[in-house]
């Protein structure tokens, strides 16, 4: 309710609103040009020139008729004169159209590039912020409206050229006016004025609308989504949620539809309100033109050159005010488009120190806290422990424990909000944040399925090594990815997932295989692995344990997981529980002496009994 409330009350006329969102038009002409200098330059050019066509088509006419009514009143024809005049009209007609034509082609050339090269900007800039921001539902608001209008801001780019063109070909024409009869001027303001204002005032109204509205649209768009894909599919379908998917859809869109109906409404009854009044003024105009004709106080050309230069100001300017209208609405959506590109990644801290060589101690834990952002409780309420240089952790625990938070503070995904981690003594939020995070290879427990090839998909993890065959075959050696290489139809080049033609979906198990040769793609010295064989079966746990022991001879590493077969070949285990720790130790010495890891252990062995 309150945000109907809110656009209510911001849709009270606000030019000066609309002229505040003007001052992006200088930054993003000049981005346009760089899109393309050429293409910009012969754009305007040809714009200007174009301009100037309406009046000198008018002013030709007028000469025309003047000659026409010469000839019909005088005894002996001389007609050169007047086809020289009607070659040159033809002439500029020819010329008007051609010129027209390489107008819009240069327009939507610039167009493509210019949405080509902001929706790269978004992807980029979405890759720079912190994860954190990324887990903001603030954030994604800004980042729909940036990507919403990528149409709209081409658009924009046609309207605030088209407006220059357009001032061009009044001026031209107001010029004209003047010097027949001024009192036309007044008439013609008269006219169009009051239309203006109405637009102005209801296009404020509906940016709010549509501003106010962001969330929703999300919501809508997510809705749709999962409505309809082969992701989500076998639930939708089996669990039968369509309608239920649909109803909310339909409920929330619904709600929208009305708020705009009364807008569009509104702008509509007043619209009609206006042009009456136009319409009336432009009549008035026409009256006196014609009544100075009928007193001879300008000639039949002088008629047709005011009648044709009144009609056109009138329609140009029209056209002018709500282009302007338009122009300062898409101004304010591209007032959110800069507003997410410009806002910067919050750098704590700049030190940017040069990472050892080698780990040598290793990473301590130092009564490490963190809440994420807009929870209520901590996740992790001071923890401190250490992993040397060159040994194999383990992390244990029930759902919800913090492991994988755990995970994340260690690639300074987040900040801790209390306590401190080291990495040879030096707290890892002074060491450069890229340099640092390129140390580990990783694989998530939520790792993403890339609707890529099987090779992209292992190169992710060093994106550089894409060509380098031997690399991938490698890592896929070592996560018995192999195995699923050889398995599908089309080795490396085999597409994975459904969205394209010829793509293949794997299971559970072989894209587990795949993400985890991701880990091993660099040569990273510290790996982590979060719940890397929870979907493989148990020989291929096993010997992809076997393998991933033997190849790290001297690596650090982490690895989370639920099963003790592998937990117990890690060097040590750290138990959490409640946000603390909880135990910690070797496989046998937990054995012995901590209840928790004892009982887990053994609940799970006598299951495999
Ligand atoms: N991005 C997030 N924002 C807010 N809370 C989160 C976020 N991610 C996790 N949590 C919360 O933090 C707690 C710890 O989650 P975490 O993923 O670290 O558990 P875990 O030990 O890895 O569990 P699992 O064994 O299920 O993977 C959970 O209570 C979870 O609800
Ligand atoms: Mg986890």
């Amino acid at each position: 309710m309150s945000q109907l409330k809110s656009i209510s009350d911001q849709s009270q006329f606000s030019l000066r609103k609309n002229l505040q969102a003007l001052n992006q038009l200088p930054r993003f002409i000049k981005e346009i040009y760089k899109v393309n200098p050429l293409l910009f330059t012969s754009n305007v050019t040809s714009r200007v020139l174009s301009a100037l066509t309406p009046f000198a088509t008018l002013w030709v006419g007028k000469l025309i008729i003047d000659e026409i009514v010469l000839q019909v009143n005088s005894s002996t024809k001389t007609l050169d004169h007047l086809w020289i005049l009607v070659g040159v009209e033809l002439a500029i007609i020819i010329f008007t159209d051609l010129i027209n034509r390489w107008t819009s082609l240069t327009d939507s050339l610039l167009g493509d590039q210019y949405s080509i090269q902001t929706s790269v900007t978004i992807i980029n800039k979405a890759a720079e912020v912190d994860i954190s921001d990324l887990e903001n539902s603030e954030f994604y608001d800004k980042l729909e409206r940036a990507r919403q209008q990528t149409s709209g801001r081409v658009g924009l780019l046609s309207n605030v050229l088209g407006q220059i063109q357009d001032i061009i070909v009044v001026l031209s024409l107001v010029a004209g006016l003047i010097y027949f009869s001024p009192w036309l001027i007044v008439l013609l303001l008269l006219s169009i004025f009051p239309g203006f204002v109405n637009e102005v005032k209801f296009s404020n109204s509906s940016y709010s609308l549509s501003r106010g509205w962001t969330a929703e649209r999300r919501e809508l768009d997510y809705l749709r989504y999962i409505g309809a894909n082969d992701k989500t599919a076998k639930e939708i379908k089996l669990f039968n949620l369509s309608s239920f998917i649909s109803d909310r859809f339909q409920k929330l869109s619904y709600s929208y539809y009305l708020e705009n109906r009364k807008l569009s409404i509104r702008r509509n009854l007043f619209g009609a309100l206006y042009a009456f009044i136009g319409t009336l003024s432009y009549y008035g105009a026409y009256v006196l033109i014609i009544y100075r004709t009928v007193i001879g106080l300008i000639s039949i050309g002088d008629l047709t050159f005011l009648s044709g230069s009144f009609n056109r100001l009138k329609t140009r300017l029209e056209s002018m005010f709500s282009r302007f209208t338009r122009i300062s609405e898409s101004a304010l959506y591209l007032n959110d488009y800069y507003e997410f590109i410009d806002q910067k990644a919050i750098q704590k801290n700049n030190e940017n120190l040069e990472l050892p060589k080698k780990i040598k101690e290793g990473f301590v834990f130092e009564d490490l806290h963190f809440k994420y952002p807009e929870a209520e409780t901590e996740v992790l309420k001071g923890v401190s422990f250490n992993i040397k240089a060159g040994e194999k952790m383990a992390f244990v625990g029930e759902n919800g424990a913090g492991k994988s938070t755990l995970i994340k503070l260690i690639l300074r995904f987040y900040e801790p909000t209390a306590g401190r981690i080291l990495l040879d003594g030096i707290d890892i939020r002074r060491y450069d944040k890229a340099k640092y995070q390129e140390m580990f290879g990783v694989i998530f427990q939520d790792f993403v399925k890339y609707e890529l090839s099987l090779r992209e998909n292992i190169a992710v993890g060093k994106i550089a090594y894409i060509d380098d065959e031997k690399k991938i075959l490698a890592a896929s050696d070592m996560s018995l990815a192999k195995e699923v290489i050889d398995d599908v139809p089309e080795g490396l080049s085999q597409k994975l997932g459904k969205r394209f033609a010829k793509g293949l979906e794997l299971s559970g198990g072989q894209w587990q295989k795949i993400a985890l040769a991701r880990a091993y793609m660099k040569d990273a010295p510290v790996l982590i692995l979060d719940e890397p064989t929870s979907a493989l079966d148990a020989r291929a746990e096993y010997e992809a344990f076997q393998r991933f022991i033997g190849l790290t001879e001297g690596k650090t590493s982490i690895i989370i997981s639920h099963r003790f077969s592998t937990v117990r070949m890690a060097d040590r285990i750290l138990v959490l529980k409640n946000g603390l720790i909880s135990e910690i130790g070797t496989h046998e010495e937990l054995l012995q002496n901590a209840d928790t890891y004892k009982e887990l252990f053994e609940l799970q062995a006598a299951g495999y009994q």
